[in-house]
């Protein structure tokens, strides 16, 4: 897919304040510092559409950016950052709980996790949440540009392992690096071939 326009629309901790079109809709989730934000950008080729930082914490609202005028792209704050506070833990997972639950317009989630991590309990537990709520997702590994290209492999084996213990297939699967662009083609068409179906199936 190329990227003809990538515009930011609207920032909320509200459900019910997202955008009004029924266009479809994917969301990057995962913990902080993951590369979420950093992955939008590489995706739509911007250098900070989406603000990404150093330091954990940094996307907090749910921000709302459209694709080529016919698909939404959503950044969400991080889970499981220890600094914040515990209230505010609990504000923003409030807050990402009403926007699965009740996003009508989304049609896929992407989970980030970062490659050279061993599985995360945190990770595994909410991807056990989307598949009981029956929301769709693929994984997406970030940060493959820190790894070696014999150690990758390794990392990503060893996590499909893990996820076989609890899901009867591996989720679809993407290895990305937002520093190296890798991952960037498949991303795409992954989401205008579901965009393309959801449009003859109308
Ligand atoms: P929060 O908004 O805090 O939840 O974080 P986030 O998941 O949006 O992460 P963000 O994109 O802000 O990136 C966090 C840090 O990781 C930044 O310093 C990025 O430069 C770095 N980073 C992100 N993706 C990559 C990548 O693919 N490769 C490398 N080397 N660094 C990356
Ligand atoms: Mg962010």
């Amino acid at each position: 897919m190329k990227i003809s326009s990538a515009e930011f629309v609207i920032s909320n901790s509200d459900v019910a304040k997202c955008p009004k079109e029924k266009l479809p809709e994917y969301a990057f989730i995962g913990r902080s510092n993951v590369g979420k934000s950093s992955l939008i950008n590489m995706l739509t080729n911007r250098k900070s559409l989406a603000k990404t930082s150093g330091r954990p914490g940094k996307t907090q609202l749910i921000n709302h950016f459209i694709i080529n005028k016919t698909w939404f792209l959503v950044d969400l704050p991080g889970y499981g950052y220890a600094r914040v506070s515990k209230s505010a833990k609990k504000v923003f997972q409030k807050f990402i709980t009403a926007y699965f639950s009740k996003r009508t317009q989304l049609v896929s989630a992407f989970v980030l996790v970062d490659c050279r991590h061993e599985p995360q309990k945190i990770d595994l537990e909410f991807m056990q949440w989307l598949g009981e709520n029956q929301i769709p997702f693929s994984i997406i590994f970030t940060k493959a540009d820190k790894l070696s290209k014999n150690k990758l492999p390794v990392q990503i084996n060893n996590y499909i392992q893990t996820m076989l213990q609890y899901w009867e297939e591996m989720p679809n699967y993407f290895i990305t690096s937002s520093s190296s662009g890798m991952g960037k083609d498949e991303v795409l068409n992954y989401i205008e071939d579901i965009n393309n179906q959801l449009k003859n199936s109308q």
